[in-house]
Protein backbone atom coordinates (compact mmCIF):
# COMPACT_ATOMS: atom_id res chain seq x y z
CA UNK A 1 0.00 0.00 0.00
CA UNK A 2 1.17 4.13 -0.48
CA UNK A 3 2.76 5.41 1.87
CA UNK A 4 -0.26 8.10 1.88
CA UNK A 5 -2.95 5.64 2.00
CA UNK A 6 -1.08 4.12 5.10
CA UNK A 7 -1.19 7.30 6.35
CA UNK A 8 -4.03 8.05 6.05
CA UNK A 9 -5.58 4.77 7.93
CA UNK A 10 -3.55 5.77 11.02
CA UNK A 11 -4.75 7.14 14.19
CA UNK A 12 -2.74 7.60 17.13
CA UNK A 13 -4.06 8.97 20.36
CA UNK A 14 -3.67 8.25 24.19
CA UNK A 15 -6.58 8.31 27.07
CA UNK A 16 -5.77 10.41 30.21
CA UNK A 17 -7.76 10.47 33.06
CA UNK A 18 -6.93 10.98 36.41
CA UNK A 19 -6.61 7.98 38.42
CA UNK A 20 -9.89 5.80 38.93
CA UNK A 21 -12.14 7.39 36.80
CA UNK A 22 -11.86 4.09 34.00
CA UNK A 23 -8.98 4.50 31.79
CA UNK A 24 -8.10 1.14 31.88
CA UNK A 25 -12.12 -0.22 31.95
CA UNK A 26 -12.47 2.06 28.91
CA UNK A 27 -9.40 0.77 27.35
CA UNK A 28 -10.37 -2.56 27.56
CA UNK A 29 -13.65 -2.34 25.80
CA UNK A 30 -11.83 -0.17 22.65
CA UNK A 31 -9.06 -3.61 22.64
CA UNK A 32 -12.71 -5.49 22.50
CA UNK A 33 -14.13 -3.74 19.91
CA UNK A 34 -10.79 -4.10 17.86
CA UNK A 35 -10.43 -7.41 18.76
CA UNK A 36 -7.52 -7.62 19.73
CA UNK A 37 -8.13 -8.88 23.08
CA UNK A 38 -11.13 -11.88 23.52
CA UNK A 39 -11.90 -10.97 27.05
CA UNK A 40 -12.62 -8.76 29.76
CA UNK A 41 -9.90 -8.71 32.09
CA UNK A 42 -7.18 -9.49 29.69
CA UNK A 43 -5.48 -5.57 30.10
CA UNK A 44 -3.61 -5.49 33.41
CA UNK A 45 -4.47 -1.98 34.82
CA UNK A 46 -1.02 -0.21 34.91
CA UNK A 47 -1.70 1.50 38.06
CA UNK A 48 0.68 1.20 41.00
CA UNK A 49 -2.21 0.44 43.63
CA UNK A 50 -2.13 1.92 47.47
CA UNK A 51 1.51 1.55 46.85
CA UNK A 52 3.36 2.10 50.04
CA UNK A 53 6.92 3.35 50.10
CA UNK A 54 8.73 0.24 50.42
CA UNK A 55 6.73 -1.73 47.78
CA UNK A 56 9.43 -2.20 45.74
CA UNK A 57 8.48 -5.37 43.75
CA UNK A 58 5.23 -3.73 42.93
CA UNK A 59 6.84 -0.82 41.41
CA UNK A 60 8.86 -3.49 39.33
CA UNK A 61 6.22 -6.03 38.12
CA UNK A 62 4.43 -2.80 37.15
CA UNK A 63 7.22 -1.62 34.90
CA UNK A 64 7.32 -5.43 33.61
CA UNK A 65 3.43 -4.67 32.87
CA UNK A 66 3.75 -1.57 31.62
CA UNK A 67 6.32 -2.36 28.99
CA UNK A 68 3.67 -4.65 26.91
CA UNK A 69 0.83 -1.91 27.87
CA UNK A 70 2.69 1.13 26.41
CA UNK A 71 1.63 0.57 23.07
CA UNK A 72 -1.60 -1.33 22.28
CA UNK A 73 -1.99 -1.46 18.21
CA UNK A 74 -5.45 -2.75 16.61
CA UNK A 75 -7.28 -2.74 12.96
CA UNK A 76 -11.00 -1.87 13.08
CA UNK A 77 -12.91 -0.97 9.88
CA UNK A 78 -9.61 -1.26 8.31
CA UNK A 79 -8.07 1.80 10.44
CA UNK A 80 -4.87 1.28 12.07
CA UNK A 81 -5.12 2.48 15.62
CA UNK A 82 -2.31 2.66 17.57
CA UNK A 83 -3.51 3.48 21.56
CA UNK A 84 -0.46 4.96 24.05
CA UNK A 85 -0.85 4.27 27.41
CA UNK A 86 0.18 6.21 30.18
CA UNK A 87 0.81 5.94 33.75
CA UNK A 88 -1.83 5.66 36.50
CA UNK A 89 0.08 7.13 39.50
CA UNK A 90 0.26 10.52 39.59
CA UNK A 91 4.14 10.88 40.32
CA UNK A 92 4.93 9.17 37.16
CA UNK A 93 3.08 12.09 35.55
CA UNK A 94 6.09 13.50 33.63
CA UNK A 95 6.01 10.10 31.72
CA UNK A 96 2.64 10.84 30.82
CA UNK A 97 3.71 14.48 29.49
CA UNK A 98 6.09 12.84 27.38
CA UNK A 99 3.59 9.98 25.77
CA UNK A 100 1.22 12.92 24.70
CA UNK A 101 4.12 14.65 22.87
CA UNK A 102 4.24 11.24 20.45
CA UNK A 103 -0.17 11.46 19.77
CA UNK A 104 -2.29 13.07 17.40
CA UNK A 105 -4.82 13.02 19.66
CA UNK A 106 -6.23 12.23 22.95
CA UNK A 107 -9.45 11.12 24.57
CA UNK A 108 -10.37 12.36 27.95
CA UNK A 109 -12.19 10.42 30.68
CA UNK A 110 -13.60 12.09 33.51
CA UNK A 111 -15.73 10.39 36.26
CA UNK A 112 -19.10 11.70 36.62
CA UNK A 113 -19.17 11.59 40.30
CA UNK A 114 -16.27 13.43 40.71
CA UNK A 115 -16.10 15.85 38.11
CA UNK A 116 -12.64 17.33 36.84
CA UNK A 117 -10.23 16.34 39.11
CA UNK A 118 -6.39 17.55 39.72
CA UNK A 119 -4.69 15.24 37.46
CA UNK A 120 -7.15 15.86 34.61
CA UNK A 121 -6.47 19.51 34.78
CA UNK A 122 -2.59 19.21 34.63
CA UNK A 123 -2.52 16.79 31.69
CA UNK A 124 -5.17 18.83 29.84
CA UNK A 125 -2.81 21.97 30.18
CA UNK A 126 -0.21 19.95 28.01
CA UNK A 127 -2.59 19.24 25.59
CA UNK A 128 -3.53 22.92 25.36
CA UNK A 129 0.03 23.88 25.56
CA UNK A 130 0.52 21.11 21.93
CA UNK A 131 -3.56 22.24 20.67
CA UNK A 132 -3.95 18.49 20.65
CA UNK A 133 -7.80 17.82 19.52
CA UNK A 134 -9.55 16.02 23.01
CA UNK A 135 -12.55 14.03 23.06
CA UNK A 136 -14.32 14.22 26.43
CA UNK A 137 -15.86 11.10 27.86
CA UNK A 138 -18.04 11.52 31.06
CA UNK A 139 -17.94 8.29 32.59
CA UNK A 140 -19.84 5.71 35.15
CA UNK A 141 -23.20 7.34 34.07
CA UNK A 142 -24.62 4.48 35.95
CA UNK A 143 -23.92 6.25 39.08
CA UNK A 144 -25.61 9.04 41.21
CA UNK A 145 -23.10 11.51 39.16
CA UNK A 146 -23.41 15.43 38.47
CA UNK A 147 -25.27 16.98 36.50
CA UNK A 148 -24.76 16.97 32.58
CA UNK A 149 -24.98 20.49 32.52
CA UNK A 150 -22.93 21.00 35.73
CA UNK A 151 -19.93 18.60 34.32
CA UNK A 152 -20.20 20.67 30.67
CA UNK A 153 -19.29 24.23 32.52
CA UNK A 154 -17.00 22.66 35.29
CA UNK A 155 -15.00 21.00 32.17
CA UNK A 156 -15.19 24.84 30.34
CA UNK A 157 -14.11 26.48 33.54
CA UNK A 158 -11.56 24.35 34.43
CA UNK A 159 -10.11 22.76 31.70
CA UNK A 160 -10.48 26.05 29.58
CA UNK A 161 -11.76 24.50 26.59
CA UNK A 162 -15.06 24.85 25.03
CA UNK A 163 -17.00 21.64 24.36
CA UNK A 164 -19.48 20.38 22.22
CA UNK A 165 -21.77 17.56 23.19
CA UNK A 166 -22.40 14.74 20.74
CA UNK A 167 -24.24 12.41 22.80
CA UNK A 168 -27.08 13.51 25.69
CA UNK A 169 -27.80 11.32 28.88
CA UNK A 170 -30.85 10.56 29.69
CA UNK A 171 -31.17 10.12 33.37
CA UNK A 172 -28.48 9.70 35.17
CA UNK A 173 -27.29 6.92 38.48
CA UNK A 174 -30.55 4.29 39.23
CA UNK A 175 -32.90 6.15 36.24
CA UNK A 176 -30.30 6.31 33.70
CA UNK A 177 -32.15 5.10 30.51
CA UNK A 178 -29.09 5.48 27.89
CA UNK A 179 -28.00 8.46 25.75
CA UNK A 180 -29.19 9.90 22.55
CA UNK A 181 -26.72 10.87 19.87
CA UNK A 182 -27.28 14.06 18.90
CA UNK A 183 -24.36 12.97 16.01
CA UNK A 184 -26.33 10.52 14.47
CA UNK A 185 -29.82 11.34 15.56
CA UNK A 186 -30.29 8.00 17.47
CA UNK A 187 -31.51 6.97 20.97
CA UNK A 188 -29.33 4.17 22.62
CA UNK A 189 -30.74 2.46 25.04
CA UNK A 190 -28.63 1.06 28.64
CA UNK A 191 -29.65 -2.21 29.40
CA UNK A 192 -28.03 -2.92 32.93
CA UNK A 193 -26.41 -6.54 33.66
CA UNK A 194 -27.81 -7.55 30.29
CA UNK A 195 -25.42 -9.37 27.86
CA UNK A 196 -25.96 -6.75 25.16
CA UNK A 197 -25.82 -3.60 27.32
CA UNK A 198 -26.95 -1.42 24.34
CA UNK A 199 -29.64 -1.35 21.63
CA UNK A 200 -30.35 1.47 19.50
CA UNK A 201 -33.23 2.91 17.89
CA UNK A 202 -33.19 5.55 15.08
CA UNK A 203 -34.68 9.26 16.12
CA UNK A 204 -34.86 11.03 14.03
CA UNK A 205 -37.52 13.52 14.98
CA UNK A 206 -37.50 13.91 18.61
CA UNK A 207 -41.84 13.77 18.17
CA UNK A 208 -40.90 10.21 17.22
CA UNK A 209 -43.31 7.93 19.14
CA UNK A 210 -41.05 6.15 19.74
CA UNK A 211 -38.99 8.45 22.18
CA UNK A 212 -42.09 8.11 24.71
CA UNK A 213 -42.14 4.82 23.87
CA UNK A 214 -38.59 3.64 25.14
CA UNK A 215 -38.05 6.11 28.19
CA UNK A 216 -41.33 7.45 29.31
CA UNK A 217 -43.31 10.80 28.74
CA UNK A 218 -41.55 12.70 31.70
CA UNK A 219 -37.56 11.96 30.40
CA UNK A 220 -38.97 12.45 27.01
CA UNK A 221 -39.69 15.94 27.89
CA UNK A 222 -36.73 16.55 29.83
CA UNK A 223 -34.47 15.29 26.87
CA UNK A 224 -36.18 17.87 24.48
CA UNK A 225 -35.85 20.52 26.52
CA UNK A 226 -32.55 19.69 27.60
CA UNK A 227 -31.77 19.79 23.66
CA UNK A 228 -33.40 22.96 23.09
CA UNK A 229 -30.99 24.24 25.78
CA UNK A 230 -28.25 23.14 24.08
CA UNK A 231 -28.77 24.30 21.02
CA UNK A 232 -28.70 27.53 22.44
CA UNK A 233 -25.72 27.43 24.43
CA UNK A 234 -23.44 25.20 22.64
CA UNK A 235 -22.07 25.48 18.95
CA UNK A 236 -22.62 23.31 16.56
CA UNK A 237 -19.85 20.44 15.82
CA UNK A 238 -17.11 22.02 13.57
CA UNK A 239 -14.08 19.66 12.51
CA UNK A 240 -11.97 22.10 12.68
CA UNK A 241 -12.25 23.94 15.90
CA UNK A 242 -11.72 20.08 17.05
CA UNK A 243 -8.96 19.58 15.51
CA UNK A 244 -7.36 22.67 16.41
CA UNK A 245 -7.74 21.98 20.10
CA UNK A 246 -10.34 24.53 20.76
CA UNK A 247 -13.32 22.46 21.01
CA UNK A 248 -13.90 19.19 22.64
CA UNK A 249 -16.32 17.10 21.24
CA UNK A 250 -18.13 15.26 24.24
CA UNK A 251 -19.85 11.92 24.81
CA UNK A 252 -21.27 10.11 28.31
CA UNK A 253 -21.29 6.29 29.14
CA UNK A 254 -20.48 3.54 31.22
CA UNK A 255 -17.42 2.29 30.45
CA UNK A 256 -18.01 -0.82 32.65
CA UNK A 257 -21.01 -1.38 31.17
CA UNK A 258 -19.69 -1.31 28.05
CA UNK A 259 -22.23 1.65 27.06
CA UNK A 260 -21.36 4.49 24.95
CA UNK A 261 -17.94 3.14 24.24
CA UNK A 262 -18.84 2.36 20.35
CA UNK A 263 -20.27 5.42 19.31
CA UNK A 264 -17.23 6.87 21.07
CA UNK A 265 -15.06 4.76 18.75
CA UNK A 266 -16.96 5.25 15.64
CA UNK A 267 -16.78 8.92 16.49
CA UNK A 268 -13.61 9.13 17.07
CA UNK A 269 -12.45 6.97 14.01
CA UNK A 270 -14.62 9.64 11.97
CA UNK A 271 -13.39 12.80 13.24
CA UNK A 272 -9.73 12.05 14.87
CA UNK A 273 -7.01 13.45 12.84
CA UNK A 274 -4.73 11.38 10.96
CA UNK A 275 -0.56 11.25 11.87
CA UNK A 276 -0.07 15.41 11.30
CA UNK A 277 3.31 17.49 10.03
CA UNK A 278 5.84 17.97 13.34
CA UNK A 279 8.11 20.99 13.60
CA UNK A 280 12.11 20.58 14.14
CA UNK A 281 14.49 23.41 14.82
CA UNK A 282 14.79 23.56 11.13
CA UNK A 283 11.82 23.45 9.60
CA UNK A 284 8.13 21.31 8.88
CA UNK A 285 8.58 18.11 8.53
CA UNK A 286 5.03 16.16 6.60
CA UNK A 287 4.18 12.75 7.18
CA UNK A 288 4.13 11.89 3.63
CA UNK A 289 7.82 13.13 2.80
CA UNK A 290 9.67 10.12 1.33
CA UNK A 291 12.63 9.89 3.62
CA UNK A 292 12.02 8.81 7.51
CA UNK A 293 12.23 10.64 10.82
CA UNK A 294 10.88 10.08 14.13
CA UNK A 295 11.69 11.10 17.84
CA UNK A 296 12.29 9.03 21.37
CA UNK A 297 9.55 10.34 23.54
CA UNK A 298 10.47 6.92 26.31
CA UNK A 299 13.05 4.34 27.05
CA UNK A 300 12.52 1.62 28.93
CA UNK A 301 15.23 0.00 30.65
CA UNK A 302 16.81 -2.67 32.49
CA UNK A 303 13.94 -5.51 32.55
CA UNK A 304 16.52 -7.94 33.10
CA UNK A 305 19.33 -6.56 35.60
CA UNK A 306 22.01 -9.09 33.90
CA UNK A 307 21.75 -7.92 30.67
CA UNK A 308 21.58 -3.61 30.02
CA UNK A 309 18.72 -4.03 27.60
CA UNK A 310 16.78 -1.10 26.68
CA UNK A 311 14.34 -0.54 24.53
CA UNK A 312 13.79 3.19 23.27
CA UNK A 313 10.04 4.01 21.65
CA UNK A 314 10.17 6.43 18.79
CA UNK A 315 7.13 7.95 17.27
CA UNK A 316 7.70 7.57 13.19
CA UNK A 317 7.01 11.25 12.18
CA UNK A 318 7.65 10.86 7.88
CA UNK A 319 8.30 8.30 5.28
CA UNK A 320 9.00 4.66 5.78
CA UNK A 321 11.24 3.22 8.13
CA UNK A 322 12.41 -0.06 7.12
CA UNK A 323 14.17 -2.66 8.72
CA UNK A 324 17.92 -3.16 8.85
CA UNK A 325 18.45 0.40 6.80
CA UNK A 326 21.06 2.80 8.45
CA UNK A 327 19.81 5.82 10.02
CA UNK A 328 21.00 9.17 11.48
CA UNK A 329 20.90 9.91 14.72
CA UNK A 330 21.28 13.68 15.05
CA UNK A 331 22.50 14.68 18.21
CA UNK A 332 25.63 12.16 18.49
CA UNK A 333 26.23 12.67 14.38
CA UNK A 334 25.98 8.91 13.61
CA UNK A 335 24.24 6.19 11.62
CA UNK A 336 23.18 3.21 13.43
CA UNK A 337 21.44 -0.06 11.80
CA UNK A 338 18.31 -1.51 14.11
CA UNK A 339 17.93 -5.19 12.90
CA UNK A 340 15.19 -6.01 14.91
CA UNK A 341 12.35 -3.65 15.58
CA UNK A 342 9.72 -4.38 17.35
CA UNK A 343 6.04 -3.33 16.60
CA UNK A 344 3.31 -3.76 19.15
CA UNK A 345 0.06 -5.30 18.26
CA UNK A 346 -2.34 -5.49 21.25
CA UNK A 347 -0.16 -6.83 23.64
CA UNK A 348 2.63 -8.63 22.01
CA UNK A 349 5.16 -7.35 20.79
CA UNK A 350 6.85 -8.29 17.02
CA UNK A 351 9.86 -7.63 15.07
CA UNK A 352 8.68 -5.85 11.69
CA UNK A 353 10.06 -4.95 8.77
CA UNK A 354 8.54 -1.66 8.05
CA UNK A 355 6.63 0.58 9.54
CA UNK A 356 4.72 4.25 9.05
CA UNK A 357 4.47 7.53 10.21
CA UNK A 358 1.69 7.27 13.27
CA UNK A 359 3.19 4.20 14.04
CA UNK A 360 5.37 3.76 17.12
CA UNK A 361 8.43 1.05 17.19
CA UNK A 362 10.81 -0.49 19.73
CA UNK A 363 14.52 -0.27 18.76
CA UNK A 364 17.03 -1.91 21.07
CA UNK A 365 19.20 0.15 22.27
CA UNK A 366 22.60 -0.47 24.16
CA UNK A 367 22.84 3.38 25.84
CA UNK A 368 22.70 5.59 22.66
CA UNK A 369 19.49 7.22 23.29
CA UNK A 370 17.90 9.93 25.32
CA UNK A 371 14.70 11.57 25.41
CA UNK A 372 14.03 13.50 22.55
CA UNK A 373 16.71 12.32 20.38
CA UNK A 374 15.71 12.56 16.43
CA UNK A 375 16.61 10.41 14.14
CA UNK A 376 16.30 10.79 10.06
CA UNK A 377 17.71 9.22 6.69
CA UNK A 378 20.52 12.24 7.04
CA UNK A 379 19.53 15.30 7.75
CA UNK A 380 20.33 17.42 11.25
CA UNK A 381 17.13 18.42 12.37
CA UNK A 382 15.43 17.52 15.75
CA UNK A 383 12.03 17.49 16.61
CA UNK A 384 10.75 20.14 18.80
CA UNK A 385 8.47 20.02 21.70
CA UNK A 386 9.24 17.06 23.72
CA UNK A 387 10.61 19.23 26.61
CA UNK A 388 11.47 18.41 30.19
CA UNK A 389 8.70 20.32 32.59
CA UNK A 390 9.70 21.88 35.65
CA UNK A 391 10.24 19.42 38.89
CA UNK A 392 7.99 20.17 42.03
CA UNK A 393 10.56 18.10 44.55
CA UNK A 394 14.01 18.52 44.77
CA UNK A 395 16.56 16.53 47.23
CA UNK A 396 20.51 16.27 47.08
CA UNK A 397 21.96 13.21 46.46
CA UNK A 398 24.56 11.78 48.24
CA UNK A 399 26.65 8.85 47.34
CA UNK A 400 27.20 6.86 50.29
CA UNK A 401 29.45 4.14 48.92
CA UNK A 402 32.73 6.23 47.70
CA UNK A 403 34.27 2.53 46.15
CA UNK A 404 30.91 2.71 43.67
CA UNK A 405 31.40 6.40 42.66
CA UNK A 406 31.77 5.05 38.85
CA UNK A 407 28.42 3.09 39.19
CA UNK A 408 26.47 5.87 41.09
CA UNK A 409 27.54 8.03 38.37
CA UNK A 410 26.52 5.94 35.27
CA UNK A 411 23.63 4.79 37.14
CA UNK A 412 21.97 8.32 37.35
CA UNK A 413 22.90 9.29 34.33
CA UNK A 414 21.06 5.99 32.54
CA UNK A 415 18.48 6.70 34.97
CA UNK A 416 17.81 10.26 33.39
CA UNK A 417 18.29 9.60 29.80
CA UNK A 418 14.89 7.47 30.36
CA UNK A 419 13.54 10.48 32.23
CA UNK A 420 13.00 8.58 35.63
CA UNK A 421 13.98 12.43 36.64
CA UNK A 422 16.41 15.53 36.06
CA UNK A 423 19.18 16.09 37.21
CA UNK A 424 21.08 19.11 38.42
CA UNK A 425 24.40 20.14 39.74
CA UNK A 426 24.99 23.55 41.93
CA UNK A 427 27.05 25.81 40.39
CA UNK A 428 28.61 27.19 43.29
CA UNK A 429 29.31 23.63 45.56
CA UNK A 430 29.11 20.97 42.45
CA UNK A 431 26.45 19.34 44.45
CA UNK A 432 24.10 16.76 42.82
CA UNK A 433 20.37 17.64 42.77
CA UNK A 434 17.13 15.27 41.35
CA UNK A 435 14.52 16.54 40.71
CA UNK A 436 11.11 14.65 40.44
CA UNK A 437 7.71 15.45 39.87
CA UNK A 438 6.49 12.78 42.63
CA UNK A 439 8.04 11.61 45.84
CA UNK A 440 7.64 8.04 44.71
CA UNK A 441 10.53 7.99 42.16
CA UNK A 442 13.38 8.72 44.79
CA UNK A 443 12.23 5.36 46.34
CA UNK A 444 12.52 3.79 42.41
CA UNK A 445 15.97 5.91 42.08
CA UNK A 446 17.09 4.61 44.74
CA UNK A 447 16.03 0.72 44.47
CA UNK A 448 16.74 0.73 40.74
CA UNK A 449 21.01 2.44 41.15
CA UNK A 450 20.88 -0.33 43.63
CA UNK A 451 19.68 -3.32 41.99
CA UNK A 452 20.88 -2.41 38.66
CA UNK A 453 24.34 -0.65 38.87
CA UNK A 454 25.07 -1.90 42.64
CA UNK A 455 25.48 2.27 43.96
CA UNK A 456 23.87 3.18 47.20
CA UNK A 457 22.85 6.58 47.85
CA UNK A 458 21.07 8.39 50.29
CA UNK A 459 18.25 11.43 49.64
CA UNK A 460 19.26 14.81 51.67
CA UNK A 461 16.07 17.31 52.35
CA UNK A 462 16.35 20.54 50.44
CA UNK A 463 13.77 23.60 50.50
CA UNK A 464 13.02 24.62 46.71
CA UNK A 465 9.70 25.61 45.60
CA UNK A 466 10.94 25.02 41.47
CA UNK A 467 13.45 25.00 38.91
CA UNK A 468 12.94 27.13 35.82
CA UNK A 469 15.75 27.32 32.80
CA UNK A 470 16.61 31.27 32.90
CA UNK A 471 18.16 32.82 29.24
CA UNK A 472 18.33 36.05 28.39
CA UNK A 473 19.17 38.16 24.94
CA UNK A 474 21.58 40.17 27.13
CA UNK A 475 24.38 38.16 27.69
CA UNK A 476 25.82 40.53 30.62
CA UNK A 477 22.89 40.53 32.28
CA UNK A 478 22.49 37.09 32.55
CA UNK A 479 25.99 36.61 33.72
CA UNK A 480 24.97 39.27 36.48
CA UNK A 481 22.02 37.69 37.53
CA UNK A 482 23.93 34.49 37.84
CA UNK A 483 26.40 35.81 39.58
CA UNK A 484 24.14 37.58 42.24
CA UNK A 485 21.87 34.77 42.59
CA UNK A 486 24.78 32.21 42.84
CA UNK A 487 23.73 30.35 45.76
CA UNK A 488 20.22 29.12 43.47
CA UNK A 489 21.99 28.43 40.20
CA UNK A 490 22.42 25.46 38.65
CA UNK A 491 23.48 23.60 35.24
CA UNK A 492 20.54 20.80 34.27
CA UNK A 493 22.37 17.21 32.57
CA UNK A 494 22.72 19.45 29.21
CA UNK A 495 24.62 22.30 30.72
CA UNK A 496 21.84 24.68 30.59
CA UNK A 497 21.35 27.58 33.02
CA UNK A 498 18.37 26.85 36.16
CA UNK A 499 17.65 28.74 38.52
CA UNK A 500 16.47 27.13 41.71
CA UNK A 501 14.10 29.40 43.44
CA UNK A 502 13.52 28.64 47.30
CA UNK A 503 9.94 29.79 47.41
CA UNK A 504 7.21 31.43 45.25
CA UNK A 505 7.70 35.23 46.34
CA UNK A 506 11.43 34.99 45.63
CA UNK A 507 10.75 33.75 42.17
CA UNK A 508 8.59 36.16 41.70
CA UNK A 509 10.65 39.00 43.07
CA UNK A 510 13.76 38.02 40.71
CA UNK A 511 11.14 37.77 37.50
CA UNK A 512 10.18 41.52 38.48
CA UNK A 513 13.83 42.63 38.97
CA UNK A 514 14.97 40.92 35.81
CA UNK A 515 13.43 41.84 33.36
CA UNK A 516 15.82 40.91 30.77
CA UNK A 517 15.96 37.58 31.60
CA UNK A 518 13.76 34.97 30.56
CA UNK A 519 12.11 31.93 33.13
CA UNK A 520 11.17 29.28 31.54
CA UNK A 521 8.92 26.51 32.66
CA UNK A 522 10.13 23.72 30.45
CA UNK A 523 13.25 23.21 28.75
CA UNK A 524 11.90 24.13 25.95
CA UNK A 525 11.03 27.38 26.71
P1 LIG B 1 -8.25 3.99 35.77
O1 LIG B 1 -7.59 3.09 34.79
O2 LIG B 1 -8.68 5.30 35.19
O3 LIG B 1 -7.51 4.20 37.03
O4 LIG B 1 -9.63 3.32 36.20
P2 LIG B 1 -10.17 1.82 36.06
O5 LIG B 1 -10.58 1.53 34.66
O6 LIG B 1 -9.25 0.88 36.73
O7 LIG B 1 -11.52 1.98 36.89
C1 LIG B 1 -11.52 2.39 38.24
C2 LIG B 1 -12.70 1.76 38.95
O8 LIG B 1 -13.91 2.27 38.38
C3 LIG B 1 -12.75 0.25 38.80
O9 LIG B 1 -13.30 -0.27 39.98
C4 LIG B 1 -13.73 0.06 37.65
O10 LIG B 1 -14.37 -1.19 37.69
C5 LIG B 1 -14.72 1.19 37.94
N1 LIG B 1 -15.46 1.63 36.74
C6 LIG B 1 -14.99 1.86 35.50
N2 LIG B 1 -15.98 2.26 34.67
C7 LIG B 1 -17.11 2.28 35.41
C8 LIG B 1 -18.49 2.61 35.12
O11 LIG B 1 -18.86 2.95 34.02
N3 LIG B 1 -19.35 2.54 36.17
C9 LIG B 1 -18.98 2.16 37.43
N4 LIG B 1 -19.92 2.11 38.35
N5 LIG B 1 -17.70 1.82 37.72
C10 LIG B 1 -16.78 1.89 36.73
P3 LIG B 1 -12.41 -0.87 41.14
O12 LIG B 1 -13.34 -1.34 42.18
O13 LIG B 1 -11.36 0.11 41.54
O14 LIG B 1 -11.65 -2.01 40.44
P4 LIG B 1 -12.17 -3.43 40.00
O15 LIG B 1 -12.06 -4.23 41.24
O16 LIG B 1 -13.57 -3.28 39.50
O17 LIG B 1 -11.19 -3.82 38.95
Amino acid sequence: MSLSKEIKRRRTFAIISHPDAGKTTLTEKLLLFGGAIQKAGAVKSNKIKKTTASDFMEIEKQRGISVTTSVMSFEYQDIKINLLDTPGHQDFCEDTYRTLTAVDSTIMVIDCVKGVEPQTEKLLEVCRMRKTPVITFFNKLDREGQDAFELLDEVEKKLKIHVCPLTWPIGIGKSFKGVYSIYEKRLVLFKPHGKQNEESTQIKDLNDPNLVKNIGEELSLKLKEDLDMLLGVYPSFQAEDYLGGKVSPVFYGSAINNFGARELLDCFLSIAPRPKSRITNKRKVEPDENKFSGFVFKIHANMDPKHRDRLAFVRICSGLFNRGKKYHHVRLGKEFKFSNPTAFMSQDKEIINEAFPGDIIGLHDTGNFKIGDTLTEGESHQFLGIPSFSPEIFRYLVNTDPLKTKQLNKGTQQLMDEGVAQLFTMESSYRKIIGTVGVLQFDVIKHRLLHEYQASCRFDPMDIYRACWISSENKDKLKEFCREKSRSIAKDKENNLVFLAESRWLLELAQKENPQVQFHFTSEG
